[in-house]
């Protein structure tokens, strides 16, 4: 039987996402402990195992699997409203919990609780924009950035941030504070619409499996 495949993001989520599909038994031979070691490889099969998975940068897992290189994938809610991808998505794993808000410093509170033209930087454009214009009418310039976005608001680039806050640390270590949440954030499993219909039942059976550890809890 040719394996499924599936499609992680690496960093934090990858080693919840592993072990759920562990206790899912999902996972045979030395997979899990080969993941585990986080070592710089990609991908990860092995020949007692009727599933494989690579690591790809979070926000290109929905691509991945979109495309149909991966059957299956764990994405990032933040991913999938970004993404915008072609894709059902069959279950919320409850790992990867976090929330999408608009900080900033409190220098900028009231800014940007009325003012027009806010400058806000995000890694994610599409979202940002859907909040501020679409859901707020709110003209506002978005500043795209890849990464440590914290760090926009300190040096003058823009007035707020829009990311992902998990412990909130990183606002805490930079002094800035969550002004509104837009909403929350946990990992999905997603699947390519053609391989729900080609690899029907395997893909149904291995829901029901997580499906049942979620229930457990
Ligand atoms: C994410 C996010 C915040 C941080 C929030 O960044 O963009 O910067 O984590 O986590 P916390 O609330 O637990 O501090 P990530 O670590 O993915 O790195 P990046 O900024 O380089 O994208």
């Amino acid at each position: 039987m040719k394996p499924l495949v599936c499609a992680l993001a690496k960093g934090r989520l990858a080693d919840a996402a592993v072990d759920l599909f562990g206790r899912a038994g999902e996972l045979k031979g030395g997979i899990r402990a080969e993941i585990k070691k986080k070592s710089r490889r990609l991908i990860f099969s092995d020949e007692d195992s009727d599933i494989s998975f690579f690591m790809a940068k979070a926000s290109d897992v929905p691509t991945y699997v979109d495309y149909g290189a991966a059957d299956i994938g764990v994405a990032g809610k933040d991913a999938l409203l970004e993404g915008r991808r072609n894709l059902y998505e069959v279950l919320d794993l409850g790992i990867g919990v976090c929330r999408m808000v608009v900080a900033g410093p409190e220098s900028a509170r009231e800014l940007a609780r009325r003012g027009n033209n806010l400058r806000v930087a995000t890694k994610y454009p599409r979202t940002a924009i859907d909040y501020f214009a679409r859901q707020k009418q709110r003209s506002v310039e978005i500043i795209m950035l890849n990464g440590s976005v914290e760090l926009a608001p300190m040096v003058g680039l823009a007035d707020v941030i829009v990311d992902i806050v998990e412990t909130g640390g990183t606002l805490r270590e930079n002094g800035l504070a969550v002004f509104e949440e837009i909403t929350p954030i946990s990992a999905r499993l997603v699947v390519n619409r053609a391989s729900m219909k080609i690899e029907h039942a395997r893909i149904v059976e291995l829901i029901k499996n997580i499906e049942a550890v979620l229930k457990k809890g």
